[in-house]
């Protein structure tokens, strides 16, 4: 895989929010890391800046939701581009389907031409989208495909779901805010995506009934692993979790064919964190 640096933020505006323990900042080969983190992609890989008129006319549009117009297209194709593939994101299942879900769909019609800069965008009930990047990262290190069942904790806007219904056979999602749930289940029935199912719940003791699961993705920190989680694998499976409270790192835990489990952290990251069961368990 390419070598590449990782600037991951789940929380908002990215590296102003580390002293507050929600934005990420998390680097591989941090030598060619250029100040402040980030990692511009080379030139040849941009397409032409937008003009100031063009600025201007983004930053007070307001694009009612099912609508798209030329100039977020052309944002998404440059998010793909840009933030996505120049970072090292490989798997064109992936690449595919960020190109394909039309991300301002889910924030507000007010942050339409924001839905596709480098960062975390605010949703409601104080939660947030996460920034696309670290969606692209843990969708690839998912492993998922055409055949893949899967559990999505953390439903949110609903967006990481689309991601995956993109490419999955079947998505499974579950938000622990009642409105959430509910806004996402609307959303993704409009949007086409009949096989993504969302239910109101607590993610942390996952979807038994649906279990084993070929890949679970969770974009809430508790601050241990949850059992139950890992039990819900199938064999051959991968949990991808943000694990900690201040300091979080994203682990992969992949069940092996023998029921062995293996375990590595990827990154460090900030998401928010998890709620409900989670926060009443001590680290077991
Ligand atoms: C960073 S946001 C998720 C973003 C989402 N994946 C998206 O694409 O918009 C984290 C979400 O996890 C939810 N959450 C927190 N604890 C949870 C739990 N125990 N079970 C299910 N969802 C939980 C929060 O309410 C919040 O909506």
């Amino acid at each position: 895989m390419a070598a590449r640096n990782l600037l991951i933020s789940c929380g908002l505006a990215a590296a102003g929010v580390l002293a507050a323990g929600m934005g990420l900042l998390g680097m591989r080969n941090a030598s060619k890391t250029a100040p402040g983190g980030t990692n511009d992609p080379p030139p040849s890989s941009r397409e032409p800046e937008p003009s100031a008129a063009e600025r201007t006319r983004h930053a007070s549009a307001v694009v009612p939701h099912g609508e798209e117009d030329a100039g977020l297209a052309r944002l998404r194709h440059e998010m793909v581009e840009t933030q996505i593939r120049a970072r090292g994101i490989e798997d064109e299942n992936v690449l595919r389907a960020m190109q394909r879900v039309r991300r301002h769909e889910f924030v507000s019609s007010q942050l339409a031409f924001s839905a596709y800069d480098d960062c975390p965008q605010r949703i409601t009930h104080g939660q947030t989208i996460s920034q696309p990047y670290i969606v692209a990262f843990m969708t690839e290190l998912a492993r998922v495909d055409s055949r893949s069942k899967v559990l999505d904790v953390g439903t949110g806007s609903g967006y990481q779901a689309a991601i995956l219904g993109e490419i999955c056979a079947r998505v499974y999602s579950m938000e622990i805010i009642q409105e959430l749930a509910d806004e996402a289940t609307r959303l993704l029935a409009r949007l086409g995506y009949d096989h993504v199912q969302v239910r109101c719940g607590d993610g942390y003791r996952g979807w038994p009934e649906e279990a084993p699961f070929d890949a679970i993705i969770v974009a809430a920190a508790p601050d241990h692993i949850p059992p139950s989680l890992i039990e819900q694998l199938a064999a051959g499976g991968r949990l991808i979790i943000p694990v900690g409270d201040y300091a979080q790192d994203l682990w992969v835990i992949e069940k092996q064919g023998d029921g062995k489990v293996k375990r590595w952290k990827v990154a460090p990251v900030a998401f928010v964190p998890m709620t409900g069961e989670a926060r009443r368990h001590g680290s077991p």
